[in-house]
This record gives C-alpha cells, sequence and structure tokens, in this order.
C-alpha cells in the first residue's frame, strides 16, 4: 500500500485517537469545562480532527475554537474537512472571511478560526487567554519543559494535554527480538535529537515538569495507541496508518549508522508483509493530562 500526504496520516489516525483517548481524563475535562460559551485555543491542530471529534462526542455546543498550526497545507485542507464534515452532519456552514468557519444547527454555534503561524509566534502576540488550552499530540515534538509556561499563557485555567507519547513501541509478531528491540530504541533516540525538541519520555517527564510551573493535575492516565486486526482485518484506515508508522521509522532510521541496511529493510519488508496479511499489532504508549494552571 502506498501512503499518501501528511493529512492523509491525521485522517487515518482520527480513530486510532479516538479509543485512545483517557476517558477518565476526558470526564474531568467535561466535569471542569466552564458553562457555554467556551473558548478554546487548540496548538499544533493539525487538520481540525479534535473540533471534529468533539462535536462528534457531543462535548461542545457553543464555542469559539481557534486551531493554529504551522503548516500551511493543513490550515487550507482542515477548513475544508471541517465545513466538509460539517455539512454532511447536518450543519450549515458559512465562511466569514479567509479563514473562519461558522458551524451551525438549531443546538449549536460554533466559530472556528484557522490561523496558520508557528504556536510560539502566536504566543508572543499576547492574544486574550482562552477557557481551554488544547494540545493533542504535539507536546511530545516541543522542548520541554520550557514551552509550558508560554503555552499556558493561553489559557485562563485549564489545559488538555493528550497523546504525550512515553517510551514505549511494540510491534508484534517478533522478527528478530534484539533486532527489533534495537529499532525500537534507535528510532526513540531520534525523537530525543529532533532539532526543533522532542521527548520520547515526555508522558512520564509531565508530571515533574507541571509539577516545577506550578499547574496541578485534575487527572492523568494512559491513552496508548493499539492498533490489532479484528478477524484478519482493520477497522477504518487503520492498515494505511499501519504503514505510515513503518514511513516514520523508515525516514528516521535510513541511513542509521548503528543500523544494517539490509537487515532495515528486510524488517520494515516484513512489517509491512505483516499489515498486508492482517497480523500486525502496534502499540504506543501515551499518557494524557487535564490540568489546571
Ligand atoms: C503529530 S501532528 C498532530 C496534529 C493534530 N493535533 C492531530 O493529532 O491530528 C503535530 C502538529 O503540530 C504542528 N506543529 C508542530 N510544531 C508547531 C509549532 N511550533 N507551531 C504550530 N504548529 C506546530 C505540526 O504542523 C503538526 O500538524
Amino acid at each position: 500500500m502506498k501512503t499518501g500526504t501528511f493529512q492523509d496520516y491525521l485522517l487515518a489516525k482520527q480513530s486510532v485517537d479516538d479509543r485512545a483517548l483517557n476517558k477518565d481524563v476526558l470526564a474531568a475535562l467535561k466535569a471542569h469545562l466552564p458553562p457555554a460559551p467556551v473558548s478554546i485555543v487548540e496548538v499544533g491542530a493539525g487538520i481540525g480532527t479534535m473540533l471534529v471529534r468533539l462535536l462528534r462526542w457531543e462535548i461542545l455546543s457553543d464555542a469559539e475554537y481557534l486551531l493554529i498550526d504551522e503548516m500551511a497545507e493543513n490550515v487550507a485542507f482542515g477548513m475544508a474537512f471541517v465545513a466538509k464534515w460539517a455539512q454532511e452532519n447536518g450543519f450549515s456552514v458559512l465562511s466569514v472571511g479567509a479563514d473562519t468557519l461558522h458551524l451551525s444547527n438549531p443546538s449549536h454555534s460554533i466559530t472556528a478560526k484557522f490561523i496558520h503561524a508557528d504556536m510560539f509566534d502566536f504566543i508572543s502576540s499576547r492574544p486574550s487567554p482562552a477557557d481551554l488550552l488544547i494540545a493533542h499530540a504535539v507536546l511530545d515534538l516541543l522542548p520541554l519543559p520550557e514551552s509550558l509556561p508560554g503555552l499556558f499563557s493561553l489559557t485562563k485555567d485549564l489545559a488538555w494535554l493528550t497523546i504525550n507519547f512515553d517510551g514505549a513501541s511494540i510491534l508484534k509478531p517478533a522478527i528478530h527480538p534484539v533486532l527489533d528491540r534495537r529499532i525500537e530504541r534507535l528510532y526513540h533516540e531520534t525523537m530525543d535529537r529532533r532539532p526543533g525538541g522532542g521527548d520520547s519520555q515526555s508522558g512520564r517527564n509531565l508530571f515533574a515538569y507541571l509539577d516545577h510551573v506550578g499547574a496541578d493535575i485534575l487527572e492523568a492516565g494512559s491513552s496508548d495507541w493499539v492498533v490489532y486486526p479484528r478477524r484478519g482485518k482493520y477497522t477504518a484506515d487503520e492498515a494505511a496508518f499501519l504503514e505510515y508508522i513503518l514511513r516514520f521509522f523508515e525516514e528516521s532510521l535510513t541511513a542509521q549508522p548503528d543500523l544494517d541496511a539490509k537487515k532495515f529493510s528486510r524488517w520494515l519488508h516484513t512489517r509491512r508483509d505483516q499489515i498486508a496479511q492482517g497480523e500486525l499489532v502496534y502499540i504506543a504508549h501515551q499518557l494524557d493530562f487535564l490540568v489546571g494552571v
């Protein structure tokens, strides 16, 4: 199977994230949200799948939602994706200027503004704080803990920090236990060496980082990605999701001097065969937090 764009990856990731998001942390989020209308800022919002999820899950009815992302392709794709989803799900959709959508039906009024910006530039513009900050599948790409104070300036008092990678990428069945472990270790090391920041153990480290900046953990729990075939078939787009995960391994570890190129290429080939045969199980350990700041 050929993989597509980063936006296709974010689409394929939706059902995996739906299952993974920690439901105790989600219940705490619902309990702590102020009465509508709520203002929300999401950093690293990608193509807007979290906004759609919160609407699908009936968590938002009346909201002002800012989506910040540094990739122009995400922002353009995201506006079209959110508008199409809303139209197909009974919302009236009105474009307000070039970057804002108003989604409404008798029980909902949502203003979604898509901002193409680096989140740190956005923070420097000193916007008014929102009721809720969301950072989903993004904190583990940032320099931590030094990014936290700026991020928390975006919220009055509540942040939902989800899908923070935490040091385990499990692929089954085993190919060769020693090689499997070596590839996992080297892959995690590439996360720790990303030039823009990143931490392959961000989940567990966030306990101390949050304490250090004086944030209160209101709820925390695991949000592992668990992708597996059911009677030899993957649900939704999850075979494609697994292909993207292997592509990330390939992009990160090709030309890695500590890895024999032929063995790695055979390893990737066998893993892709396992997807095609409906055999591959993938588990990534991650943690979610709801914090008061
Ligand atoms: C792994 S993706 C997750 C996207 C989205 N939250 C989701 O789960 O579908 C991380 C996103 O963060 C964005 N990002 C990373 N660093 C950023 C920065 N400094 N400012 C704004 N966006 C950033 C990337 O462009 C990317 O869309």
